[in-house]
């Protein structure tokens, strides 16, 4: 990711830049993923990156929507045109980052496991010769990938197109757990007494000095993703994220979904 050029105080570039694209800015998003990007059961779109690109777009004084897209050809889908931006709570790695460019992160998360309560399964070696439900592309399928390796290949992993998907299959014992992202885990597990976290520790520990209760494989950050030749909206939506969080709208937004 190259860092954000400085604008020279005065100019009217933002104004330039506007004029230039006026218009609904599209959203790319793999939904439902609660409490990121969800429908209510009456059918409002809302969640996490929801309401941070809403706060986000209206510093930028700009109209949004979001787009329903698969998780598994989004950044394709980016640069095909289809959408301007990714908001999918995408995490920021590598492999991505050829392929497109990110925001600042805006988001911290791990990748955990959620089982069944009473399930015999108390550490990841429990897994040897059974079943993970993940969701296709993500980095959930790559942490299986990367146990299925430490377990001497003797995992069977199952991608499903979206996250309810894979949590149909644990209800329905089909699998043994989902690896996925923690907040979304959490979320199925408060929703569902049958489904808990995994305990143990993990990356998190190493990296934090106060670490979650559950086991955690991996330590990532989100962030928006671009196409590589959008640098100018990247600056802009950079400032505006910026923004949200000086202001304490994002710390708003946070406590919303995330304790209380
Ligand atoms: N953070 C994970 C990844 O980037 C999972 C994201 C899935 N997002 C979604 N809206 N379904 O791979």
């Amino acid at each position: 990711v190259k860092g954000s050029a400085g604008i020279v105080g005065g100019l009217s570039l933002g104004g330039f830049a506007g004029a230039q694209d006026e218009g609904v800015v599209r959203i790319g998003s793999d939904i439902p993923y609660k409490p990121f990007e969800y429908r209510t059961q009456s059918g409002e779109l809302t969640g996490f990156d929801v309401e941070l690109a809403d706060a986000i777009f209206q510093e930028l004084g700009r109209e949004y929507e979001f787009v329903q897209t698969g998780f598994d050809t989004i950044i394709p889908s980016l640069n095909n045109g289809n959408f301007r931006i990714i908001m999918s709570a995408m995490t920021i790695n590598d492999q991505r980052d050829q392929q497109v460019d990110f925001s600042e992160p805006y988001f911290i998360a791990y990748q955990t496991v959620a089982i069944l309560k009473g399930s015999d399964v108390q550490s990841v070696e429990d897994l040897e010769g059974k079943t993970v439900a993940v969701q296709k592309g993500t980095t959930g399928e790559a942490a299986a990938q990367q146990l299925k390796k430490r377990l001497n290949g003797n995992l069977n992993i199952d991608s499903y197109d979206q996250i309810p998907g894979a949590f149909n299959a644990l209800l329905n014992n089909q699998a043994a757990a989902v690896i996925n992202d923690n907040a979304v885990n959490l979320q199925y597990a408060d929703e569902r007494d049958s489904i808990v976290m995994l305990e143990g520790e993990g990356q998190a520990a190493q990296e934090f000095e106060s670490a979650p209760p559950y086991l955690t494989l991996t330590v990532e950050r989100y962030g928006i993703a671009f196409r590589q030749d959008d640098d100018e909206f990247r600056r802009q939506v950079n400032e505006a994220l910026n923004a949200v969080i000086g202001s304490g709208r994002y710390a708003e937004i946070y406590k919303e979904y995330f304790t209380g």
